[in-house]
């Protein structure tokens, strides 16, 4: 047998495996659109982060196995606290996520609350002690409209991503704080790089994900989430796209449209967190129901008040200042100086 053909049975093997003990848990294989093709393939649904948060809303699955960081499994765990929600490796994390803290939020609401109310927008790349102590969360795919759902009275404060947040700023008209983090994957995409790229590929439309420096997104035809790129090429007219986002994108564009063109904008973006979950990794937590993520009760009743408030904001929810005065009123009551 050829090493080709042993690798094929082999990943049939764990396939079929993992149908059958989806079906013994009761569970849902989750799996975000960077995620190993193999990983995707066999998922019951692939999305971006918001997709991903309003799939665990809704099912009615007893165990949801994420295939995606830390921080998604925990946005499940927060708003399914009923659920077992397996992590296959507990050590995939997003470093953007670690560049913020409750403590140092806390404090930097307390430095900006001198001058007038204010609300924390949170990306959904954080922690849930980080949520807890934020007002709203939001994804790639929404932050400009939830940032366009607070009062003008509020000073908004936005964290970690300061790319998202002047993407955000720019497009909502609102005038934005933010903290200094950045995905170190997304960041690193430069003009130089770009330009090359699209010197090599004239006719081709550059798709951006709205993580990377804003002098990249001023080259770009398309702003999207993950998703949103997807969707955009498939509906798109045009055969070459130059994208600008994580390698693992790549996949599901190209299944969705296998007569189109995706070149990377640069081959070199892959983030090593999203490419740590395999299918030995999914059976072994199958099996074992290990490793779990479960967001403490304290904290998860915080953190799902501005993960459902953004959840509300595509079916007109509008915060008022009583929503906030009830959130800053709880933030009182915590221990952080
Ligand atoms: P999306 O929500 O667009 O999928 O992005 C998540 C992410 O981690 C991007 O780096
Ligand atoms: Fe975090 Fe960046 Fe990886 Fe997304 S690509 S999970 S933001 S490190």
């Amino acid at each position: 047998m050829t090493a080709a053909r042993g690798i094929r049975e082999e990943t049939g093997e764990l396939r079929e495996k993992i149908r059958a003990l989806l079906r013994e848990r009761r569970a849902i294989l989750l799996a975000h659109n960077y995620q190993r093709p193999e990983v995707q393939d066999i998922a019951d649904l692939c999305g971006d982060s918001l997709e991903l948060s309003i799939k665990a809303s809704q099912t009615d699955k007893e165990v949801i196995v994420f295939c995606g960081v830390h921080f998604m499994a925990e946005t499940a765990s927060i708003l399914c606290p009923d659920k077992k929600v397996l992590l296959p490796v507990s050590g995939a994390g997003c470093p953007m996520a670690d560049m913020i803290t409750a403590e140092k939020l806390l404090r930097k609401r307390e430095e900006m609350s001198k001058t007038g109310p204010v609300v924390v927008i949170s990306y959904v790349n954080t922690t849930a002690q980080v949520k807890a102590e934020s007002d709203l969360c939001c994804t790639s795919a929404n932050a400009v409209q939830v940032a366009g759902s607070v009062d003008p009275s509020f000073q908004i404060f936005m964290t970690p991503d300061r790319n998202l947040a002047q993407y955000t700023r720019r497009h909502s008209n609102r005038d934005i704080t933010y903290w200094d983090g950045y995905c170190p994957i997304h960041n690193n995409l430069s003009v130089d790089q770009v330009s090359k790229v699209r010197a090599a590929h004239p006719g081709a439309v550059f798709l951006a994900h709205p993580e990377c420096p804003p002098e990249v997104l001023d080259l770009a035809d398309q702003v999207k989430s993950t998703s949103g790129m997807i969707a955009y090429a498939r509906e798109s007219g045009a055969r070459e796209f130059i994208i600008g986002t994580e390698a693992g994108i790549l996949h599901p564009l190209s299944k969705a449209n296998p007569d189109k063109r995706f070149i990377p904008a640069d081959p070199a973006m892959i983030c090593h967190d999203m490419k740590k979950i395999g299918l030995k990794e999914i059976v072994t937590a199958l099996e074992t129901l290990q490793p779990e993520v479960k967001v403490p009760e304290d904290v998860r009743e915080r953190a799902v008040l501005a993960v459902n408030r953004m959840l509300s904001i595509p079916s007109g929810y509008r915060v008022s200042d009583n929503d906030f005065g009830k959130a800053r009123g709880r933030n009182r009551s915590k221990s952080y100086p």
